[in-house]
C-alpha cells in the first residue's frame, strides 16, 4: 500500500517527506536512518530546515533543559570558567556550540559569567537550522552588538582556536539507524510500503560491529547506530586547539543501550512514541547516544580524560547548590520556586537527571 493510502486510510494528509519518499519506496525497502535524514534535514521540508522552531511548552513537540531555566547555563559557565584558567587566562576564549538551536544556552553562560572571564568569552553559534537561527538573534542580541557572540555556517571552515566545544542535545538528532538481535541474527529497520519492518543486512561497517557483540545477547536486543557520529564529532574536536571539550545528550554506556533494545524515539506535541515513520518531517526523531563509542572517537582524536556522567552527578560536582539555595532565599517567591523546579528536573532520576549524560574531554 502507497503511503497516500495509508495516510488517507488513517483520515491524515501526506506530508511531502513522504510523497518524496514514495519514489524510493518503489524502489525497494528504504532504512530507518535514511528516513530520518530526510525527515529531519531534507532541505525544504526537513523538520530542523523549518521558519519557525518546535521547542518549548505550549504548542510545540519537544523541551529541552533550556526550557526549563538558567541553572544549566550557569552551571556551565562555572565550568567554562575554570577551563579558562587552565588555560592561563586567555584574553579570546572561544566557546563553539555546535547545535547550537535557539541560543539560549550561550545567553545563559553569556550571562552567568562575571569579570575578566566573561569578558573573554566568545561564543560561536553554529546550526543551519533558519528557526534556530531567528530565535538565538533574538536571544544573543546584547552579546551579537557587544562583539562577544557570533554565528558561523556548519559548511564553514572552522580555524582551531582555545577555549571551549560545547553541545547539548546535538548528538540525539542525527541520525540513527535501529539495530536488534532476533534470536539467530542481526536485523535492521527499515521502511516498506506497508510499513516499518526488520531486515537481515550484512556490508556495513554497522554490521560488522553488531555481529561483534555476542555476550549475553537476548532476543530482541539491540541499539541505534549513528554513521554521521565519527565525522560530526571528528569536525568539532579538530577545532579544539587547546582547552575543554563537553557535551550533553540522552545517551548511555553501549553495553545498556543494547540490553534496553533499539529504538528511534518520535516528539510531537510533548508525546513520545515509536512511530517513526509517520508524520515524517512534522514531528522529531531521536536516538539514544552511544557515549561508549563516542569516548572512544574523541580519544582517538587526541582528546584526554576523556569521562562521561549522568546530568544528575556532575551537576553536584560543579554546581555549588548550597550557595545557589541560599541566594535563591533572596528571590521573590515564584522565581524561587522556578529555581528549586529547574534543579529538581536536571538532577531528578525520574527527569533529566539519569537519563542525561555529560562527556568531558581535554586538550592540553
Ligand atoms: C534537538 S535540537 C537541540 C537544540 C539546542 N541545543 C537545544 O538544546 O535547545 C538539535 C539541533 O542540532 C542541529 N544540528 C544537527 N546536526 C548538526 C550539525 N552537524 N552541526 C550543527 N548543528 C546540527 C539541528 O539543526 C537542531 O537545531
Amino acid at each position: 500500500m502507497d503511503a497516500g493510502k495509508v495516510a488517507a486510510e488513517k483520515g491524515k494528509g501526506v506530508t511531502p517527506i513522504q510523497q518524496e519518499l514514495e519514489t524510493h519506496l518503489a524502489a525497494g525497502p528504504v532504512p530507518a536512518a535514511e528516513v530520518m535524514a530526510l525527515a529531519l534535514y531534507h532541505p525544504q521540508h526537513g523538520y530542523y530546515r523549518q521558519a519557525t522552531g518546535p521547542w518549548g511548552f505550549e504548542g510545540k513537540d519537544y523541551y529541552t533543559a533550556l526550557d526549563l531555566g538558567p541553572l544549566l547555563g550557569q552551571a556551565l559557565a562555572l565550568r567554562l570558567e575554570q577551563a579558562w584558567e587552565r588555560l592561563d587566562r586567555p584574553s579570546e576564549f572561544t566557546v563553539l556550540e555546535a547545535g547550537a538551536g535557539r541560543g539560549w544556552l550561550g545567553r545563559d553562560i553569556l550571562n552567568a559569567a562575571t569579570s575578566v572571564f566573561a569578558a573573554s568569552i566568545r561564543y560561536v553559534h553554529r546550526d543551519d537550522n533558519p528557526a534556530a537561527r531567528g530565535a538565538a538573534e533574538v536571544a544573543l542580541a546584547p552579546f551579537l552588538a557587544d562583539g562577544r557572540a557570533r554565528f558561523i555556517a556548519e559548511a564553514e571552515t572552522i580555524v582551531p582556536f582555545q577555549g571551549a566545544v560545547l553541545s547539548n542535545e546535538l548528538f540525539d538528532a542525527l541520525p540513527a539507524q535501529p539495530w536488534r538481535f532476533d534470536g539467530e541474527r542481526w536485523v535492521r529497520e527499515v521502511l516498506t510500503r506497508s510499513g516499518p519492518e526488520w531486515h537481515p543486512h550484512e556490508e556495513s561497517i554497522s554490521a560488522a560491529w553488531f555481529a561483534s557483540q555476542s555476550d549475553g545477547l537476548e532476543t530482541g536486543d539491540g541499539s541505534a547506530w549513528c554513521e554521521a557520529l565519527p565525522i560530526v564529532a571528528s569536525t568539532l574536536v579538530d577545532a579544539l586547539h587547546s582547552g575543554l571539550f563537553i557535551t550533553l545528550d540522552y545517551g548511555d554506556h553501549a553495553s545498556h543501550l543494547l540490553a534496553k533494545g533499539a529504538d528511534l524515539r518520535r516528539y510531537k506535541g510533548h508525546t513520545v512514541d515509536g512511530k517513526w515513520w509517520d508524520d515524517l518531517g512534522e514531528c522529531d526523531l531521536t536516538a539514544d547516544v552511544d557515549f561508549t563509542r563516542l569516548a572512544k572517537i574523541l580519544e582517538e582524536r587526541g582528546l584526554q580524560n576523556v569521562a562521561h556522567e549522568t546530568l544528575s552527578k556532575w551537576i553536584r560536582a560543579q554546581a555549588p547548590l548550597a550557595e545557589w539555595e541560599s541566594q535563591w532565599q533572596e528571590l521573590e517567591t515564584t522565581t524561587r520556586i522556578k529555581r528549586m523546579e529547574n534543579l529538581l528536573q536536571l538532577t531528578m532520576p525520574g527527569m533529566m537527571g539519569e537519563r542525561f549524560r555529560v562527556l568531558e574531554g581535554w586538550r592540553y
